[in-house]
């Protein structure tokens, strides 16, 4: 794979040997270190990279993101035209299959996806079952994992057809349980899909649809739900989309693996940031008090959420697309009081030496938030409507993962620091 001249060459000054290591990509294969040895029965020498700062863990083709530059594209589309010119189901279907599809295909797709949008009604009672102000998130990482149940045929990983299958009940069906998980949390009845409606148009419906026989969504909405859920579709190997494919590389069924990879999307380090945004802004309530709450996050009191990024050192490009998308929907909705707020402390933060040394800027969550409530949303769903989308992206990287073949059960090593042998101390010797 390493052309002639890109080597690395290595020299152990324990022994004074050298190693030469071929570069693939500007990266060597760790497993190249084993035979760096002192004596001939060593182990082989390791990388250590907690929290993988500098570690691939696989080769993929499905997105870009140059954290540099602050650039992010699936498949090679710039995500800026894909907000501008596509809708949910067609970027789902150039994630997935890498390439946009032509009428027929997209025809064929939206039925296929649109088609097994319905739940079990066990799954229903399921959700039913749970307390009344269950966090929704929780409700929603439950009932995916118990989609499992329903569908035992999908533990044919290897089958392509029934792979195929599972991507499309789990696309079509987590915008119903994630408007269940909404109805329920606010007492209200669930309200079925309506499929002759688009993606987003449906997932509006089973949110709001009140006693009107048909409900119409608004076609300003519905553009920035589709603008939304393309942003939120895929971000190449973050928390989540590691745990999709680390669960995954067991073989086990895509139910359980993604209620795994949602569940760490649920963390306020990940999607759940957004939901700790729009509490952070209301607890700071005005302007006025932008200047205390800045310091207290330079003397390491809190975070300001919804600013940094592990891969982002520049402005996030889906958050400055998002803020477009606030304009569209407050002239529906009406503005939304935290934006004035969340501009000023954007532009404060971005001027100041703390956050400009450290190069953090806006991510996604710092105003999609925003754009939630304003849309009638409980902050309690906003990392609901992060893993919606996202459960393209885990889709694609779990098929990814299977279809490599180099990739095998993950499976991490460790650095042991702990004690040596010791015999076991009785009770009354301790
Ligand atoms: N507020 C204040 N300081 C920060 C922040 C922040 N939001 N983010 C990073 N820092 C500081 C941090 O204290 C550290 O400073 P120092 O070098 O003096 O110790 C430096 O910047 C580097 O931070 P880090 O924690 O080593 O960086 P990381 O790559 O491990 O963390 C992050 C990335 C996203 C977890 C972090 O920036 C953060 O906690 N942000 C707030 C939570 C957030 O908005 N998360 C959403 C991420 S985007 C959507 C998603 O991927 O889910």
């Amino acid at each position: 794979m390493a052309k002639n001249n890109e080597t690395l060459t290595i020299i152990d000054n324990r022994t004074g040997k050298e190693y030469e290591i071929p570069i693939w990509e500007d990266t060597i294969r760790a497993m190249d270190l084993r035979q760096i040895k002192v004596n001939e029965d060593d182990f082989g020498m390791m990388s250590y990279d907690p929290a993988y700062k500098n570690t691939a863990n696989t080769k993929s083709t499905i997105t870009l993101v140059d954290g540099e530059k602050g650039i992010l594209r699936y498949r090679g589309y710039p995500i800026d035209q894909l907000a501008q010119n596509s809708n949910t189901l067609e970027t789902a279907y150039l994630v997935l299959f890498g390439e946009l599809p032509n009428e027929k295909e997209l025809d064929q797709w939206v039925y296929d996806i649109m088609h097994h949008t319905i739940l079990h009604e066990s799954l229903k009672s399921l959700m039913h079952a749970f307390r009344y102000d269950a966090h929704p998130m929780g409700m929603f990482i439950s009932t995916v994992a118990a989609l499992s149940t329903f569908y035992p045929g999908a533990k044919k990983i290897d089958n392509p057809e029934k792979r195929l299958l599972q991507i499309q009940r789990l696309i079509a069906k987590v915008p119903t349980i994630a408007a269940f998980s909404y109805r329920h949390s606010v007492g209200l009845p669930y309200a079925y899909p309506d499929n002759d409606l688009s993606y987003a148009g449906n997932f509006l419906n089973m949110m709001y649809k009140m006693t009107e026989m048909k409900y119409k969504p608004h076609p300003a909405l519905e553009k920035a739900l589709d603008v939304l859920f393309i942003l939120h579709m895929d971000h190449e190997q973050n928390c989540g989309t590691a745990a999709m494919r680390g669960i995954g590389s067991s073989q086990v069924d895509p139910y359980s693996a993604m209620a795994g990879a949602a569940a760490a999307l649920y963390g306020p380090l990940h999607g759940g940031a957004n939901e700790r945004v729009l509490s952070m802004l209301s607890k700071i309530g005005s302007k006025d008090n932008i200047p205390d709450f800045i310091e207290s996050v330079k003397n390491g009191e809190q975070r300001l959420m919804g600013f940094g990024h592990r891969v982002y050192k520049n402005y996030d490009p889906r958050a400055k697309i998002i803020k477009g998308v606030a304009d569209d929907v407050f002239k529906v909705t009406g503005r939304n009081p935290m934006l004035d707020i969340a501009i000023e402390l954007e532009g404060i933060a971005l001027e100041d030496e703390y956050f400009v040394s450290r190069k953090l800027y806006p991510n996604v969550d710092f105003y999609s938030g925003i754009i939630y409530q304003a849309m009638g949303l409980p902050i309690s769903m906003f990392p609901v409507m992060f893993a919606l989308p996202r459960t393209v992206g885990w889709l694609a990287q779990w098929q990814e993962m299977l279809t490599d073949d180099e990739q095998k059960i993950a499976r991490p090593r460790q650095v042991y620091l702990g004690e040596g042998e010791r015999d076991f101390v009785p009770m009354n010797k301790r």
